[in-house]
């Protein structure tokens, strides 16, 4: 027989491990809320040339990661592996610049990528993030990079360092990768193949390479982007750093992150965490104030981030047993008493709003009460054929194993006064 495994780098998800990730993306939605910005979701998949033209052609992700393939109308189709092009994509199309001058969108979704799997880093991941799109200010990055940090903050994570840096206007990109380009050419034959080609044809994404010997370099001999930026550019970036300040977030100015998409201007930034191993980034964002003159929108200004689920949930220390929900296990004895019981049980569920589960595999009594303590209910109440004929039930509470024996008629009431 065949057995069939699921998709190496993806994963499946249980009951269990299901409440951890439901109690995450509650507050998530609560915070993104109280910041003002409202929930998009775009379809699972987009024209690949979207995700060609916003993330760039010779970005890792582009290159190596995308799950593209041609579909039976010859379109070229790929799993959306980020959410702004998407996102962005959304606005244009629907033209939301002309019903309002900003938009702050979140979203809550999952994304491929064809990694290779480690601690961290799967090919079907999740990400919540947001994009803020129509302010130029470094207001709207200060808000961004602070609802990140208040998100980990909020999940009781400490121990985060806040990276960032600015990578100027693309007004200023030519002049720095003839300036990269010219001090590194020497050092060609020290690289690695993909940088010798990153070299050539996209010299800023040199910086996306793990290489060590590549990482030496560029160390050592590359000039910082952030070096070449405009007084503007600079002034933007001193006004951020300076409300981080008043903010009391702790940052550092790390000149290197240029980050591995092509659309970023102006800001960049991460935030990551040493309790993560190799895979350290919470989550990264910045600025990207072309992007949507590129996909066919009117220019604006935006700015977002984004962060893996997978990875809060490790900063978190894992999965969390959360204690069981189950308010009462309806334990019945033959045909007729569990018939009755299925009106019980949805009674109690629309006018008590409680949690009930109903038996059916017919068990014995005994094996009914051990599943009762098995799943952490608080109560069972149990109906047998002595109590259908009598029109009682008997309630039990799981703790103190106390038992009362009342009409079924008032079962709605003696729950509705214990919540
Ligand atoms: P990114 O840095 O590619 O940025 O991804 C953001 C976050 O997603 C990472 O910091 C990491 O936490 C998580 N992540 C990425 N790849 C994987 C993976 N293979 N497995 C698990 N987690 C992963 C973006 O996606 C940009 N769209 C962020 C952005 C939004 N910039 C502006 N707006």
């Amino acid at each position: 027989m065949v057995q069939f495994r699921n998709i190496k780098g993806t994963h499946d998800l249980f009951p269990e491990e299901l409440k951890t990730w439901q109690m995450i993306e509650k507050k998530i939605h609560e915070i993104m809320q109280k910041y003002g910005y409202g929930e998009i979701r775009t379809p699972v998949f987009e024209n690949t040339e979207l995700f060609v033209r916003g993330i760039g052609t010779d970005t890792d992700i582009v290159n190596k990661e995308m799950y593209s393939w041609i579909d039976q109308g010859g379109n070229s189709l790929t799993l959306k592996p980020e959410l702004t092009a998407p996102v962005i994509r959304a606005y244009v199309q629907n033209q939301l610049n002309k019903q309002h001058p900003i938009h702050r969108l979140y979203y809550f979704d999952t994304l491929f990528r064809r990694e290779r799997p480690q601690k961290g880093r799967q090919r079907q991941f999740y990400q919540f993030g947001v994009e803020a799109i129509g302010s130029p200010y470094p207001e709207q990055d200060v808000e961004i990079i602070s609802l990140a940090y208040g998100i980990y903050k909020n999940f009781g994570i400490e121990k985060m360092e806040v990276k960032i840096n600015s990578i100027g206007s693309s007004e200023i990109r030519p002049t720095y990768l003839a300036l990269l380009k010219k001090s590194l050419q020497k050092y060609i034959d020290d690289f690695c193949n993909s940088c010798k080609l990153r070299l050539q044809n996209n010299a800023l994404r040199l910086f996306d390479c793990k290489n060590s010997q590549c990482q030496e370099i560029l160390m050592e001999k590359a000039p910082y982007i952030f070096d070449s930026i405009s007084s503007d550019d600079h002034a933007h970036f001193i006004d951020i750093t300076r409300r981080l300040d008043e903010m009391d977030i702790p940052y550092v100015h790390d000149k290197s992150l240029v980050r591995g998409l092509d659309y970023y201007t102006h800001t960049t930034f991460e935030i990551s965490s040493s309790s993560l191993g190799s895979q350290d980034a919470l989550c990264g964002g910045g600025r990207y104030n072309d992007l949507i003159q590129q996909i066919g929108g009117k220019s604006t200004p935006a700015v977002g981030f984004a962060a893996g689920v997978e990875r809060l949930i490790l900063a978190i220390g894992g999965m969390k047993t959360l204690e069981s929900s189950i308010d009462i296990y309806l334990i019945t004895i033959g045909n007729e008493a569990n018939a009755m019981a299925s009106n019980i049980a949805n009674e109690l569920r629309e006018k008590n709003d409680n949690i009930v589960i109903l038996e059916t595999l017919r068990r014995s009594m005994k094996s009914q009460m051990r599943e009762a303590n098995r799943c952490g209910a608080k109560h069972a109440i149990i109906i047998g054929e002595e109590e259908l004929a009598n029109g009682m039930v008997i309630i039990k509470d799981m703790k103190t194993s106390k038992q009362v024996e009342l009409p079924s008629s008032d079962i709605i009431k003696f729950f509705n006064s214990k919540s």
